[in-house]
């Protein structure tokens, strides 16, 4: 969702900033803009993408060396240029850039109003920045006071950075329940909402945590203080980021690129964790938790979107292999449900941003009915991977392409050394089986890399039902949560309306939009319920649709009835997800393009959803 960059050194400030919001695109918005201050405090912004922005103000005078710039994804207002950030205070003496919700925004405005400010925009952002313009003259206090004395009257969430035209040198930033850090270069400061815009000046780094504020002055010094007054001891750390990471390297679009580093980001979430040689699966982030999740009387996931899914392959695995119970939560419906929670309850909470606010609010509420929660997170550091308890990062690498394709792979890697982990501790599986299945998953690496080269027929599907209306994806067992993943894919690029569905529930309701002018997707491997799976194939067979299958290499069944097919190699059962999903992938990938879509960043969508 929204992005923030702010800078202040010895540098020009705009370059940074303007290449800072390029960083920041993939993570979804609508409008941009930048606040520099030289001798006079100036806000330029613009609706659009950050290059109407560059537009509007290539010809004025964009020197100084301090400076915010910002994306928006609207929440509060429609997006247009008035209700882009930043935001001037009343005098315009202040500016200010901001990432989350104020939710008492409309009893601050009232109040404000009734001593005569007038608003421009219909922004909580706008409220705030008054707020603190009203405090910091009444009450006679610098700006690093005036945001922390403001932010005791806020309910909800923020990350903030202010300048003031009167203090030339000094970045005022803050934080609550949305991330913000700060890099720390040899001579300057950086302060961006993740670590993306940072990274190619500097590896030094500090995350604010929740409810601090950060005084950050040219002539190097960062002073923290929480907004209760008490001073904070800055805790640097060491980015691991890779500018590499962050280019499309030779792609046409960042999505394609992490459909193909799939193979090394699936090594790389089993590597120090799956030993093949040594038989054994450990996963050190949890080691502390074993003995809580294998006397666990049920396992709760919580999770969003694709996370979600991948949390439904976990409740699979978790129970065919490790025999414990496992119940799959959207995040959004059980923070508002009244679940019932129990003390002795572990709480998964699966999360490639680290960041998604159902899912942060799910935990507090687990957390606050004394569960043990466990997180599954691809960002490190990310506000998810610090309130839970203890966790496993997937190491999946940054994922930029706005839809979700590495990150799930990994999440399901990761679960299934859960799961191998469990069942091992519980005796579950004869250490045969369980060897078997822990050589087959360190084959993964190279089946996803065969699995990938299956182009030349997905792009051949993908011509021939690039312009229809709908699409149904069917699967049973493992892959009904493929079905599902398939189905989201395509929708959230291509626009196309899809639905995922376990197959045998076709004929108590969807089988009726079948038709000659339907395709249907079918994951219809060779394992578990492939004969019932054949069946739903026939029954969509006989009323016309269109029927294209992933198949188990060598299948013959159902090439002989498939309008398509793509083979996928041959696996255990449990482990088909994690091949089964690359060339639906593809499939949404080659569709969207050849439909004109903005592949990385569809519309309305963010990266991390950060708000409710
Ligand atoms: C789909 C997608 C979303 C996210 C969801 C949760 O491609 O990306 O459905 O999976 O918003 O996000 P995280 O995993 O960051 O919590």
């Amino acid at each position: 969702m929204c992005g923030i960059v702010a800078y202040v050194g010895p540098k020009e400030a705009y370059p940074i900033l303007i290449n800072g919001l390029k960083r920041l695109e993939y993570r979804g918005y609508d409008s941009a803009g930048i606040a520099l201050l030289n001798s006079s405090l100036n806000v330029y912004k613009a609706k659009g993408k950050v290059s109407d922005l560059e537009d509007i103000i290539k010809d004025t005078d964009l020197h100084g060396t301090i400076g915010i710039a910002h994306t928006r994804w609207a929440t509060h207002g429609e997006p247009n240029q008035v209700n882009a950030h930043p935001h001037y205070s009343q005098s315009k003496e202040i500016a200010l850039i901001h990432n989350g919700i104020i939710e008492n925004y409309a009893s601050l405005r009232k109040e404000l109003e009734s001593r005569g400010y007038v608003f421009e925009s219909s922004t909580d952002t706008e409220v705030l920045t008054n707020l603190i313009e009203d405090i910091k003259i009444n009450e006679n206090v610098d700006l690093f006071e005036a945001v922390r004395i403001a932010l005791n009257q806020v309910i909800g969430a923020y990350a903030i950075v202010v300048i003031s035209r009167n203090d030339p040198d000094t970045l005022i930033a803050a934080r609550k329940g949305s991330p913000l850090v700060i890099g720390i270069g040899t001579d300057d400061y950086y302060v961006a909402s993740d670590a993306t815009p940072i990274v190619e000046y500097t590896k030094n780094v500090v995350y604010l945590d929740d409810e601090e504020v950060a005084q950050i002055r040219r002539n190097n010094t960062l002073k923290i203080k929480t907004i209760r007054n008490h001073e904070k001891t800055p805790y640097v750390q060491q980015l691991e980021l890779n500018l590499s990471a962050l280019e499309k390297g030779g792609f046409e679009h960042f999505m394609l690129k992490e459909i193909y580093e799939q193979p090394h980001s699936i090594r790389d979430s089993m590597r120090g964790r799956l030993h093949a040689d040594l038989g054994t699966v450990s996963l050190g982030g949890i080691i502390d938790y074993e003995q809580k999740l294998i006397t666990a009387q049920r396992i709760l996931v919580v999770a969003c979107g694709t996370s979600w899914h991948a949390g439904l392959v976990g409740e699979y695995l978790i129970e065919d292999l490790a025999r414990i119970p496992v119940e799959v939560e959207y995040a959004s419906e059980f923070r508002y449900r009244n679940p019932v929670i129990y003390e002795h309850d572990v709480v998964i909470a699966i999360s490639q941003s680290g960041e998604t606010a159902d899912t942060l609010a799910a935990i507090e509420l687990a957390k606050s009915k004394g569960a043990t929660i466990l997180g599954i997170c691809n960002v490190v550091g990310s506000s998810i991977a610090r309130a839970t308890h203890a966790g496993s990062y997937t190491h999946a690498g940054p994922e930029i392409g706005v839809a979700s394709t590495k990150a799930f792979t990994a999440q399901v890697t990761l679960l299934t050394l859960l799961a191998l982990r469990l069942a091992q501790l519980k005796g579950t599986l004869s250490k045969s089986r369980f060897l078997q299945i822990l050589n087959e998953l360190d084959r993964i690496p190279e089946k996803v890399e065969e699995t990938l080269k299956t182009s030349e027929v997905v792009t051949r599907i993908a011509t021939q039902f690039k312009d229809v209306r709908n699409f149904l994806y069917l699967g049973r067992g493992y892959n009904f949560p493929v079905a599902l993943e398939g189905a989201l894919k395509l929708k959230e690029i291509s626009y196309i309306h899809a639905e995922g569905y376990p197959a045998a529930e076709m004929k108590h309701g969807p089988i009726a939009l079948i038709d000659e002018e339907m395709p249907v997707v079918f994951i219809a491997t060779n394992k578990g319920t492939y004969d019932k799976v054949v069946s739903n194939i026939q029954e969509v067979k006989a009323r016309k649709g269109k029927v294209i299958a992933i198949v188990t290499k060598g299948d013959t069944i159902v090439k002989g009835m498939a309008d398509y097919v793509i083979e996928i190699p041959e696996t255990e059962e449990m482990l088909v997800p994690l091949l089964a999903t690359i060339p639906l992938q593809k499939l949404s990938y080659h569709i969207a393009v050849m439909r004109g879509c903005n592949v990385d960043q569809p519309r309305n969508l963010a990266k991390s959803v950060t708000v409710e």
